[in-house]
């Protein structure tokens, strides 16, 4: 969470750091601010949107050519001018940004004020900069001494961005545990929270690792770790067009990336999946099948709706490879004391690959000797760094706040990888894995066909919009996408959604039943189907409002239904890859017709770096 963006180099620095903080404003938009350095440091910030910031400095004297900006999501003191970054240090010299926690930050405040430090904000951050001034005053040391001296005494989470009024030809950086990328131009450099505010300049990056730090001049990269070892840069060339990050003419980032699905998905199957030949190719997956096939357990580690995907991947590797399977709040898991096996597999499952609970988690396994698999969609990110192997759901820059794209994508991997699995384990014959393979290979044509029923589900939005709840129902590989389907209509809606098992409705949900409350049936032919249609019925019996996803001809689900959307047929397994798809646009249309902005909804961020 938070976005950092800073430029040193030739160009104005104002217009890159504002254009980088719009791209990186999905990370969090409680208050953004930025500081430049000409003849002295100044810092403008302002609680809101980046747009807010922009207005304020309309007219204003921004000359500069090395500065660094920041969008917020609080942790540290509530969104207010006060508390927005940069901020500056007691002798005003120092500006700094910072993304993360510092969680011994009480007592260093304490430490601080106990020597007439005195505070203007309530964040962490404020603290962290005055005790590195603290500690360059007292060794009477360069920046980068004091701030490699401060951080071996922090513990927490941070990406930190210094300028010093004295030295205004350098910027000096540092991470741990929350991202950070640095762009190399000719004689400039950029550095950003994700490489989305630098591949306009330059496709050069380098992606620093924890506990290294930089000393960046216009011209020149310093890399060292904390231990004061110079490290060798490794700079990888960007795989992506400045297009992936762009509206392309859609009124959303999430209407677009809900409409990019046929495509992800067929990139996510590309060269992997030959529906001709009857074949899966997954190198990530191949060099561990020994111990997939073999592995007693797998534990999916996930948070959101990457847990949501991991709940269908669940079903679909009980069901194909017969290996027991268990889904875990990422958050949870890495403060349980969970029994870790030999032969146990652990899969991440991560869009951003930056969630900060997932990150831990697996750390934490791998130290217990587990394999780690990531199922990432940023290239690059700590959790695809980190993990042993794994496969890229391949689904472009997810840039709404609201996951869509990425869920099918991993949901497509996923079920890639289980087929593998199942069919080198021999639990599903060579015949079920064609069908499966052709069945998976048609899905991107399916989503299509769903996509072209737009205009009939914003008028059902419309209908529905005013609803204070919602119960969204489903059995078996619908139950995850139940729980995702409310998910989507709570945070882009702000109306109170719930996701049932539909069977288990029965054990308390019904009492929220009445002429009021509508309830969406995932409903398409499978084998609880006829169960789901009792379900059903008992909602109708107490005139509750139902909108049902169903299948071509399901005459049962017409009768009984208020409203229907009708999804193309598929095999059970794969039907979360099709069924979701009304929910996201649904969720979208009611989140548009009540007048919000979908794409950055009130409290949330994309990309949850802090615990
Ligand atoms: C919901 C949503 C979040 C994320 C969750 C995990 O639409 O986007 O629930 O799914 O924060 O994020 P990743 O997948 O980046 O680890």
């Amino acid at each position: 969470m938070c976005g950092i963006v800073a430029y040193i180099g030739p160009r104005e620095a104002y217009p890159v750091i504002l254009k980088g903080l719009k791209r990186l404003e999905y990370r969090g938009y409680d208050s953004a601010g930025v500081a430049l350095l000409d003849q002295n440091l100044n810092v403008y910030k302002k609680k809101g949107k980046v747009a807010d910031l922009e207005e304020t400095l309309v007219g204003k004297n921004l000359h500069s050519h090395i500065g660094i900006g920041h969008t917020r999501w609080a942790t540290h003191g509530e969104p207010n001018d006060r508390n927005a970054h940069p901020h500056l240090s007691a002798s005003g010299k120092l500006a700094m940004i910072h993304n993360g926690i510092i969680e011994n930050y009480a007592q260093l405040k304490e430490d601080l004020v106990r020597k007439g430090y005195v505070f203007h904000s309530d964040t962490d951050t404020e603290v962290l900069l005055n005790f590195i001034e603290d500690i360059r005053n007292n060794l009477g040391c360069p920046l980068e001494e004091a701030v490699r001296v401060a951080l071996k005494r922090v513990v927490g989470a941070y990406v930190i961005v210094l300028m010093d009024q004295d030295t205004p030809d350098t910027i000096i950086t540092a991470r741990k545990g929350s991202p950070l990328v640095i762009g190399i131009g000719k004689n400039e450099h950029f550095l950003a929270s994700d490489a989305s505010p630098i591949i306009e300049y330059t496709k050069e990056v380098v992606y620093v690792n924890d506990y290294e730090l930089a000393i960046i001049k216009a011209d020149e990269l310093i890399l060292k770790n904390l231990g004061n070892e110079r490290q060798t840069p490794y700079i990888q060339k960007l795989d992506m067009e400045l297009a992936a990050i762009e509206k392309g003419g859609f009124d959303h980032f999430m209407l677009k990336e809900i409409f990019e699905q046929p495509t992800t998905i067929h990139d996510c199957l590309r060269g992997r999946l030959d529906a001709d030949k009857g074949t899966i190719t997954m190198s990530g997956i191949s060099k561990y099948a020994e111990q997939l096939t073999n592995a007693n357990r797998i534990v999916m580690v996930a948070c959101g709706t990457s847990w949501h995907a991991g709940l269908v991947a669940e079903y679909i590797f009980e069901e194909l490879c017969r290996i027991n399977v268990e889904v875990e709040y990422a958050s949870e898991f890495r403060y349980r004391n969970p029994v870790i096996a030999p032969g146990d597999v652990i899969l991440a499952i991560s869009q951003s690959g930056e969630t900060a609970d997932t990150l831990v988690a697996i750390e934490n396994a791998k130290k217990q000797g587990a394999i780690i698999m990531g199922i990432v969609n940023v290239v690059g990110s700590s959790i695809a760094r980190l993990s042993d192997t794994g496969a890229y759901t391949h689904a472009g820059p997810e840039i709404g706040v609201a996951s869509t794209k990425a869920f099918t994508g991993q949901l497509a991997v996923l079920t890639m990888v289980a087929l593998k699995v199942a069919l080198e384990k021999g639990t599903i014959t060579h015949e079920r894995f064609l069908q499966l393979v052709r069945e998976l290979n048609a899905i991107p044509e399916k989503v299509a066909k769903i996509l072209e029923q737009n205009d009939a589900i914003k008028a059902l939005a419309e209908k529905y919009k005013d609803a204070t709840n919602c119960l969204y129902l489903g059995r078996g590989y619908n139950f995850p996408v139940a729980l995702e389907g409310a998910l989507k209509l709570k945070e882009i809606s702000y109306i109170h959604a719930e996701g049932y098992p539909a069977a288990e409705m029965k054990h308390g949900p019904i009492a929220l039943v009445d002429s009021e409350l509508p309830v969406i049936f995932i409903a398409t032919k499978d084998s609880y189907h006829e169960k789901v249609i009792s379900n059903m019925q008992e909602i109708k019996a107490r005139k509750g409002r139902v909108v049902a996803i169903i299948n071509e001809g399901d005459k049962q689900s017409i009768a009984l239904a208020d409203d229907v959307i009708v999804v193309p047929e598929t095999d059970e397994i794969l039907a979360p890859m099709l069924n979701c798809i009304p929910l996201q646009l649904l969720a979208y249309h009611i989140g548009v017709a009540k007048g919000f902005d979908v794409d950055k909804p009130r409290n949330l961020a994309k990309s949850v770096t802090v615990e």
